[in-house]
């Protein structure tokens, strides 16, 4: 059983995208195991994409996350990892198929709507860093 973490980004929260995300994520048989809508703080942001510090788009990414609310999710089930980065799709979404998360709802590699987790590692160290208290189950 794995863990990864799922954050639906200002964009997807503001186009009222949170229900059919997480219906998707349900559907496919994968447990909500933590869900919050926050503010993020840009700490937590800076920390979370702290691999990307020095990429051009570092900033502009950081300051995207703290424009709006935004939801974090931690998702439970069997490979959720590659599961869940499956069914979001290719990050930059003219690339991603249709039929995932990002190809049918995303246009833009800016407003791609979602992050997921890239590996096992990456996902303990996100879900800490978001869920400092826990998850529910
Ligand atoms: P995400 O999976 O959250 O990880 C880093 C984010 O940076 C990525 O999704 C994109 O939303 C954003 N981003 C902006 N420009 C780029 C780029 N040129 N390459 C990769 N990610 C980018």
């Amino acid at each position: 059983m794995e863990t990864t973490l799922v954050l639906i980004k200002p964009g997807g929260v503001s186009r009222n995208l949170i229900g059919e995300i997480c219906r998707r994520i349900e559907l496919r048989g994968l447990e909500l195991a933590a869900l919050k809508l926050i503010n993020a703080d840009r700490a937590v942001v800076e920390e979370h994409y702290a691999e990307h510090k020095e990429r051009p788009f570092f900033g502009s990414v950081c300051d995207y996350l703290v424009s709006g609310p935004v939801v974090a999710l931690v998702v439970k089930g069997e490979n959720s990892v590659k599961a869940i980065r499956a069914m979001m799709g290719a990050t930059n979404p003219i690339e991603a198929t249709p039929g995932t998360v990002r190809g049918d709802m995303a246009l833009s590699i800016e407003d791609n709507l979602v992050h997921s987790s890239s590996d096992v590692e990456a996902a303990a160290r996100e879900i800490g860093l978001w869920f400092p208290e826990g998850l529910a189950r």
